[in-house]
């Protein structure tokens, strides 16, 4: 057995946790809207073609903010072909998934389904092939209440107040080749920069967000940032990063620790964006967004094998079916996030239905919950709150985690501990602790000091553990991978003592 413990004070915190930090991301994509959240003549679908079987289990995830409509389909995206009569509106190639995009679904769909899953919404504007014009008249649609063109056009198309959209992320990835009209960091700063000005003149209560690097092995890494947002820093309050996690290597304790790697890559941005700000002896502090973060790679797809295909309309692509072993990296980042709550106050889980996701659903059939969506909805609904300063002692590993996104520097070695932890404590005199066990072979000891909090007791306590690292959840059988009760949690004045299973992720919610 390991010997682990862990000590906190409810008075040392690192931050609260924003609520938008527990978002998720719908792209035009393979069958995340078309067959996940919009499917018309599906048995469940309201008067609007939204599945209601979906909408159920959206409301169970509870993401609090959801980006849309892209991802790289956005560097190619005419918002205006998604507004208007559905029967005048073009269908259309789109060259990032090699797909036919028909635009039965549009902006106005999607502002009406984030009111019905009691979602803000996240709108990501076209900087490839198209700029900033196009950019301040989408606000303008969205955000103006009437009497301009393109306000007046919104009414007339059915929606006569305006959405209101707040949160606007200044295009996609436009560091990465594969996007339509990738950009120098040069190139990208200056329209990034014009395109958020004029932006702001149509609706100067937006936040926005410009792209960072998309992965930590970015060629252009660190000096792409720096040089962005030397052009986009009075303009903005966020810098985006984005995060997939895999196991190619097929090395799970390698694969257990990437999560670390997340740490490294967050911490680093935060040092690029204050050094930008100290340059000019600037107070202001930007904040991050991970608005793309989950564990993907069964399921990447070359664009020559896309091309072989055709143009289908939403096919089933990007479909990761995911295990117990995803579910236990995925817990880890989800402990990362709240450990950077002073700094990281937005993120999105990537994507929320069918495409690398949470839900899955047959197209005409059921919609049920992949291993992932357990430690999501366990962070939504318990990380609300406080992000305690945890001092965790713990053994360590030595890993070395493969990563070929982006650059030829494809070893990251990290050193991580066996317990992953992070403690959330909220106004009521509550806290929750998530536990991520990364040994694989051996249980756990954990003895807690929980500073200051007087006499707790044991309101919830789960673990997510399968025998089987590889054990995954289907049509067939939806539960085989859910959270059981953990017994023999020992509570004692001022803190508690438990037994972790190995490679298991651990909720435990206490109450005074
Ligand atoms: O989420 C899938 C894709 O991953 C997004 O379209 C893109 O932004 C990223 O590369």
């Amino acid at each position: 057995m390991r010997k682990t413990s862990i000590m906190f004070d409810r008075d040392f915190a690192i931050g609260a946790t924003d609520p938008r930090l527990f978002g998720a991301f719908v792209e035009h994509l393979g069958r995340c809207v078309y067959g996940g959240i919009y499917e018309p003549g599906h048995p469940s679908a309201d008067a609007k073609g939204f599945r209601r079987d979906v909408l159920d289990l959206v409301k169970e995830l509870r993401p609090t903010i959801i980006r849309y409509p892209g991802g790289n389909f956005v560097s190619g995206y005419n918002w205006e072909d998604g507004v208007g009569p559905k029967d005048k509106r073009p269908k259309r190639l789109d060259l990032a998934w090699f797909s036919t995009e028909p635009n039965t679904f549009g902006t106005n769909e999607f502002m009406d389904w984030c009111k019905t899953a009691n979602v803000e919404a996240m709108m990501a504007v076209n900087l490839g092939t198209r700029g900033g014009d196009a950019a301040r008249n989408l606000v303008e649609y969205c955000n103006h209440a009437g009497g301009t063109y393109w306000s007046d056009l919104r009414k007339s198309h059915g929606w006569p107040q305006p959405h209101n959209v707040k949160f606007w992320c200044l295009g996609n990835e436009m560091d990465g080749p594969w996007q339509m009209e990738h950009k120098t960091a040069t190139e990208y700063g200056r329209i990034a920069a014009e395109a958020a000005k004029m932006m702001k003149w149509v609706d100067p209560t937006l936040t926005l967000a410009a792209c960072g690097s998309t992965a930590r092995n970015m060629p252009t890494y660190g000096r792409w940032d720096d040089e962005v947002l030397e052009h986009t820093f009075e303009l903005i309050d966020f810098v985006s990063l984005h995060t997939y996690l895999n196991n190619y290597a097929g090395d799970t304790a390698a694969f257990l620790a990437s999560p670390d790697v997340l740490d490294y890559f967050i911490d680093e941005v935060v040092a690029i964006a204050d050094a930008v700000a100290a340059r000019r002896r600037a107070h202001k502090r930007l904040m991050l967004t991970l608005d793309e973060w989950n564990v993907w790679y069964r399921t990447r797809r070359k664009r020559a094998d896309r091309v072989k295909e055709g143009w289908p309309i939403a096919p089933a692509i990007l479909e990761e079916i995911y295990t117990m072993e995803d579910a236990l990296a995925f817990g880890g980042a989800c402990i990362c996030l709240l450990n950077h709550a002073d700094r990281v106050k937005a993120a999105c889980l990537a994507q929320l239905v069918n495409v690398i996701a949470p839900i899955m659903t047959e197209t005409g059939g059921p919609a049920w919950r992949q291993t992932i969506f357990w430690p999501f909805a366990q962070m939504s609904r318990l990380g609300r709150g406080s992000v305690l300063k945890a001092k965790v002692i713990s053994d360590t590993y030595r890993a070395s985690y493969y990563d070929p996104r982006g650059s030829e520097d494809h070893h990251f070695p990290v050193e991580a501990a066996y317990l992953k932890t992070a403690v959330v404590a909220d106004v009521a005199g509550g806290v929750s602790l998530f536990l991520l066990n990364r040994d694989l072979q051996q249980e756990m000891r954990v003895t807690v000091d929980a500073r200051n909090f007087g006499r707790l007791s044991v309101k919830e306590a789960t673990q997510l553990h399968h025998v089987d690292l590889k054990a995954i959840n289907d049509k067939e059988v939806p539960m085989r991978v859910k959270p059981e009760r953990l017994d023999h949690v020992e509570v004692g004045a001022g803190g508690l003592a438990m037994t972790l299973l190995p490679a298991s992720w651990n909720v435990i919610r206490l109450e005074p």
